[in-house]
C-alpha cells in the first residue's frame, strides 16, 4: 500500500498573457466560471480527494490568490448584520486553516518543472499531488481522487491522461506506453511537446500529477529542455528506471481554460451542470446556436 497523499502543489506563476488584459492586475487564477475563480476549483476537487495541505508557488503581485482562502473579518461581519447567512457560508466554505496554506514565490518563471521544485522543502520525503488550476475536470468522482486511488494500488508516478488530437501532440508531454491494464497505461517512456510525426502516442498528460519526492532528485539537477525550460516531463522521465510511471485514463471531460475558447467552454458546460442555471441556460445556449 502507497503511503497517504496528505499535500498539494499549485503552480500559479504564469503571467498568463493569454488572458491580456484581463490578467493586467488579476491572477488568472482568480478569473471567474461561473461565481468561483477557477482555482477554487482546484481546492474543492483537491479537499473532497482528502488534501490537507497546499502549496501555492506563486509569482509577485498575485496576492489575492492566498487572500481568496483567507478569512475576510470586515466582509465576515458585514455579512453577519445583514443576516446574509448563505453568502457568509460561501465566504467562509473557501477559508484553508491557517497552517494548512503556504506560499513560496518562483521568482523567474522558468518552467513547470522548477516551479514544482521550489515546493522541495514544504513537501519533503511524501508523495504528493501537482494541481494545474488551468485544467478544469467535470467528472462523477474528482479527478484527483480517482489518481489517489490508482496510486494507493500502484504507487510511483501516476498522471491523469486523455488521447488528445495528433495534430495536438505538440501541446503536451506524451507518453510511450509499455501496456495497459484497465484505465492504467504503464509507461516506457515520456516525451514533452512531440511533433505528431514523432510523438510515441496521443495519450497526453493534463494537469493533474500524483509524484514520488524522487523527482526532486531530477529537479535539483536544473536541467532545461523544450522551451529552454526547466520541464517537470523531462524529470519524470528520467526517473522511469527508479519508481513505476502510469497513465491514468481519468473519467469525466476535461476544460482547458488557458486558453480564451477553451475558458468560454468550461463556462457554458460547468453552468450546464450548474444545479441553479441549467435549466434557464439551456434554452438560451440552444437560441444561440440557432442564430
Ligand atoms: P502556462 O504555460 O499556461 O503559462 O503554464 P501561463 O503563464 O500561466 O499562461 P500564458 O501562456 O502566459 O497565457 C502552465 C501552468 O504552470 C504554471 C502556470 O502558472 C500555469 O498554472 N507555471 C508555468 C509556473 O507556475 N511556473 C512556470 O515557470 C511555468
Amino acid at each position: 500500500m502507497a503511503q497517504r497523499v496528505r499535500k498539494a502543489v499549485l503552480p500559479v506563476a504564469g503571467l498568463g498573457t493569454r488572458f491580456l488584459p484581463a490578467t493586467k492586475v488579476i491572477p488568472k487564477e482568480m478569473i471567474p466560471v461561473i461565481d468561483k475563480p477557477v482555482v477554487q476549483y482546484a481546492i474543492e476537487e483537491a479537499r473532497a480527494a482528502g488534501i490537507e495541505e497546499f502549496i501555492f508557488v506563486s509569482a509577485e503581485g498575485k496576492q489575492a490568490i492566498p487572500a481568496h482562502f483567507s478569512a475576510q473579518p470586515n466582509l465576515e461581519r458585514q455579512l453577519e448584520e445583514k443576516g446574509k447567512t448563505a453568502e457568509l457560508k460561501l465566504v467562509r466554505d473557501a477559508i484553508i486553516p491557517p497552517g494548512k496554506i503556504h506560499t513560496v514565490i518562483q521568482h523567474n518563471p522558468l518552467g513547470l518543472g522548477h516551479a514544482v521544485w521550489c515546493a522541495k522543502e514544504l513537501v519533503g520525503n511524501e508523495p504528493f499531488a501537482v494541481i494545474l488550476p488551468d485544467d478544469m475536470v467535470l467528472s462523477d468522482v474528482p479527478c484527483l481522487r480517482q489518481l489517489i486511488d490508482a496510486h494507493a494500488k500502484v504507487g510511483g508516478h501516476v498522471v491523469a491522461v486523455e488521447d488528445v488530437a495528433k495534430d495536438q501532440t505538440n501541446r503536451y508531454g506524451i507518453l510511450d506506453v509499455l501496456s495497459e491494464e484497465g484505465r492504467l497505461a504503464k509507461a516506457k517512456g515520456l516525451v514533452e511537446k512531440p511533433a505528431p510525426d514523432v510523438a510515441p502516442s496521443t495519450l497526453a498528460i493534463i494537469g493533474r500529477y500524483i509524484l514520488d519526492p524522487i523527482v526532486f532528485v531530477e529537479l535539483d539537477k536544473k536541467l532545461t529542455g523544450a522551451g529552454n525550460e526547466i520541464q517537470l516531463t523531462d524529470a519524470l522521465s528520467r526517473t522511469l528506471g527508479a519508481v513505476p510511471f502510469h497513465g491514468y485514463r481519468f473519467e469525466g471531460k476535461r476544460y482547458d481554460c488557458g486558453t480564451r475558447v477553451g475558458f468560454v467552454e468550461a463556462n457554458v458546460a460547468f453552468g450546464l451542470a450548474h444545479p441553479e442555471m441549467r435549466d434557464r441556460l439551456r434554452p438560451l445556449v440552444e437560441a444561440l446556436l440557432k442564430n
